[in-house]
Order: structure tokens, then sequence, then C-alpha cells
């Protein structure tokens, strides 16, 4: 059993303007999954808010933290930074996935810069805002997920296939 921690990152959501339907759907596709959903919250999308939380959560043990929103181009948008500046180790495959499969879905997709790392025990990866883009992109990233969290916590047996 995995827990998880769900952080949106949203001006407009942090300040009630807006129904956080991203963050809903991600702890939807958890609850299928099993999965023990600890922590969520709405941050506005200032670095430093984002950085805190994320490294709160890892440092209490949290094995995955999920971002959505706050990974494009627009002046406001810092949450790779946050990330970025809080992990030790960074997880391109995870950014990289997400954007080839979602590429077969919208161009736009190559506006994302998500990232993925690892502080401690915790993976932490970025998703985009929109709900589709949310579903869209869990879709990518999920079938590797239960082996990256094992190999993380350094409880998985050998990759190789022989
Ligand atoms: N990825 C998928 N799979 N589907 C989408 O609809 N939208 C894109 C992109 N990634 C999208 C997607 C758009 S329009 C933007 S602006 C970027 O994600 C960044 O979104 P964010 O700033 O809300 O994180």
């Amino acid at each position: 059993m995995f827990t998880v921690g769900v952080l949106t990152v949203s001006d407009k959501g942090s300040r009630g303007e807006r129904v956080d339907e991203s963050g809903k759907v991600i702890q939807q596709c958890l609850a299928s999954l099993g999965v023990q959903n600890t922590n969520y919250e709405i941050v506005p999308d200032e670095r430093e808010s984002i950085s805190d939380r994320l490294k709160e959560w890892a440092d209490e043990g949290v094995d995955l933290i999920l971002t959505t929103g706050g990974t494009g181009l627009a002046p406001r948008d810092v949450t790779p930074e946050a990330t970025l500046d809080i992990v030790d180790r960074i997880v391109p495959g995870f950014g990289e996935a997400m954007r080839a499969q979602s590429l077969e879905y919208t161009p736009l997709a190559m506006l994302s810069r998500a990232v993925a790392g690892i502080r401690g025990r915790t993976l932490i990866i970025n998703l985009p805002g929109s709900p589709k883009a949310v579903k869209e992109c869990l879709g990518a990233i999920l079938p590797a997920l239960p082996h990256a969290l094992e190999t993380v916590r350094g409880q998985a047996a050998e990759c190789a296939q022989s």
C-alpha cells in the first residue's frame, strides 16, 4: 500500500474562485487503484508555497506526490521550478512519457514543462492543470508507477527480465 499526496497549484483555486476538478480526477483515479490518499491541498502559483508543501509532505514520508497545474508557459507557471528546488534527483522519463503520449491527443502537449524527481523516498510528479490533461497523463504513467514506487523504497526485486 502506498500513500499519496495531491497538490493542486492554482491561484483561482486557492482563493476559492474555481472548483478543483483536476484534484478530484486524480483522487478518483487513485481510489480506483486502492491507493491511500493522505494529503490534499490547493496552493497558489507561488514557488515557495509549492516547494514548502512538497518538502513537508516528502519529509513526512508520503510515497508519491502528484501536483496538477502551473506547468505551462504563463509568467506565473512555476511548478516545475518549485519541484526542482527540493528534489535530490530528477526522473526525466515521466515527463517524456507524458508528453510523448499526449502529443497523440493534442499538439499543445508540448507546452507542459512537467518534471518528476525524488526527494528522500518520495517520488514527485507534475501533471498539467486541466482535468482532461490529468486523465491523459495519468494514463501514460500509471503502468510504470507501482514498480517506480517499489524501486524508490528500495523494495523492488531485480528489474531485468530473463
Ligand atoms: N497534455 C494532455 N495530455 N492533454 C492536454 O489537453 N494541455 C496542454 C499541456 N498538456 C494538455 C496537455 C496545455 S494547453 C498546456 S498550457 C500545458 O499542458 C500546461 O498546462 P498547465 O499550465 O495547466 O500545467
